[in-house]
Order: C-alpha cells, then sequence, then structure tokens
C-alpha cells in the first residue's frame, strides 16, 4: 500500500478512475454531462488554485520570517517555485474551464457584459479573471526575481517580494466575495 500509493500519480489515477466510475454510473446517459464534467474539471483546478494562494497566505508568508536563515532556501528554491508552478497553471486552467463552462451554457458574453440573470456570475468572472490577471503578470514575474530563478540585484529582489506579497494578499481577499458569485449562481439562481 505504502508503494502504490507512494506515488501521487498512482493515487491521482485511481481517484481519477473511481471518479469515472462514479460519473458514468450514474450520469453515463444524461444530455449534460459535458457541462457536469466541465464544472467538475472547474471545481478541481479551482481548488487547487486557490488552495496554493491560501498555502501561500495562510502557511509559507506568515511562517517564513520565523524559519531560520539556513533553512530559507529550502522554501526559496525547492518549495515556492514547485508550488508556483502549479498554482499558476491551474489558474489558467480554472479560467480556461470557467469560460468553457459559460460557452456551454451560451451565457458567457452575457455573463461579462453583466447583463440582467448574469450579473452575479459576471461579476464572479471579473473578479476571477482579474486574479488570474495578477497572478500570471504580476505575481509570478515578481515572484521569478524575489527567488532568484531570474537574476536581479537586493534591492529588486526585496521589493519584488513585497508587490508579490501585496498582489497575493489582493487575490486572497478578492476569492472571498469570487467565490460567492460562483456558487451563488447555480445554487440561487441569477440576478
Ligand atoms: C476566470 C476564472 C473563472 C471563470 C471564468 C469562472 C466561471 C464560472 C462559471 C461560468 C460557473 C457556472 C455558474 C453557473 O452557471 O452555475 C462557475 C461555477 C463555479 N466556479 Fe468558477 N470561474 C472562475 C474561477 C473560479 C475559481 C478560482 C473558483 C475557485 C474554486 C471557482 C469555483 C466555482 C464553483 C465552486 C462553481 C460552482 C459549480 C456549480 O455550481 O456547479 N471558479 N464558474
Amino acid at each position: 500500500m505504502a508503494k502504490l500509493l507512494g506515488n501521487l500519480w498512482n493515487a491521482v489515477g485511481i481517484g481519477a478512475l473511481l471518479a469515472l466510475v462514479v460519473l458514468f454510473g450514474f450520469h453515463g446517459d444524461n444530455p449534460g454531462l459535458v457541462n457536469g464534467i466541465f464544472r467538475y474539471l472547474h471545481v478541481l483546478l479551482g481548488i487547487m488554485w486557490i488552495g496554493l494562494l491560501y498555502y501561500f497566505n495562510f502557511v509559507q508568508i506568515p511562517t517564513m520570517p520565523k524559519v531560520p536563515a539556513e533553512l530559507k532556501p529550502g522554501v526559496s528554491k525547492y518549495i515556492a517555485p514547485e508550488a508556483l508552478f502549479w498554482f499558476r497553471w491551474a489558474a489558467l486552467f480554472t479560467v480556461i474551464t470557467g469560460l468553457g463552462i459559460g460557452m456551454i451554457n451560451g451565457y458567457w458574453l452575457d455573463a461579462l457584459l453583466l447583463k440582467p440573470g448574469f450579473r452575479v456570475i459576471g461579476l464572479g468572472m471579473w473578479l476571477a479573471l482579474i486574479m488570474a490577471f495578477n497572478v500570471w503578470f504580476i505575481i509570478w514575474p515578481n515572484q521569478k526575481k524575489a527567488l532568484g530563478i531570474v537574476d536581479a540585484d537586493a534591492d529588486t529582489k526585496a521589493k519584488a517580494a513585497t508587490t508579490a506579497m501585496i498582489f497575493s494578499r489582493t487575490n486572497t481577499l478578492l476569492s472571498l466575495p469570487m467565490l460567492w458569485c460562483m456558487v451563488s449562481q447555480g445554487a440561487l439562481g441569477g440576478v
């Protein structure tokens, strides 16, 4: 068992197989299956993205000042770059699957234009798009400097770390109303 589950991809593969059994077992002949699969992938990727955002904000950033100097490279050279890899790609694919749901249901443009009936999900989409923009165009470029993935002098590194932190905090803040918009459209209907 330890050998089997010691490999992450075995656990992911078995989980995916079980999900397929449940999915086709209950909804195999449902005409809305593609819509359902997009929602499933969207939530899965959203968990990966926002889960890592919360890891940075609730765990890594507050704990770093307490980590002894000689141990800090363990985080900055190994853990953070790996976390940022999954973080930014999960953000991109959350956007793609989210827009995909809007397209499958034929309301993506009405939502982005905040038309009646789609204002709440439209607002959620805009908030999440701003968050994804922050990830790819502000947090990631600044983290590359702060973590030494690209060359930068000490002053630039310190400024880049602060900018990345502020935008990561901004995304944590935005995630709370964004998630309400995501879930309330389905649960309570459009407004
Ligand atoms: C730009 C990025 C995003 C876009 C374009 C987007 C778009 C959408 C759309 C169109 C829906 C379907 C709403 C409905 O008709 O019921 C939805 C649902 C949802 N989204 Fe997002 N979303 C994005 C980011 C996120 C993020 C970051 C999360 C975080 C976990 C998230 C979590 C959810 C959840 C939980 C649902 C409800 C699924 C359901 O009720 O079936 N979304 N999203």
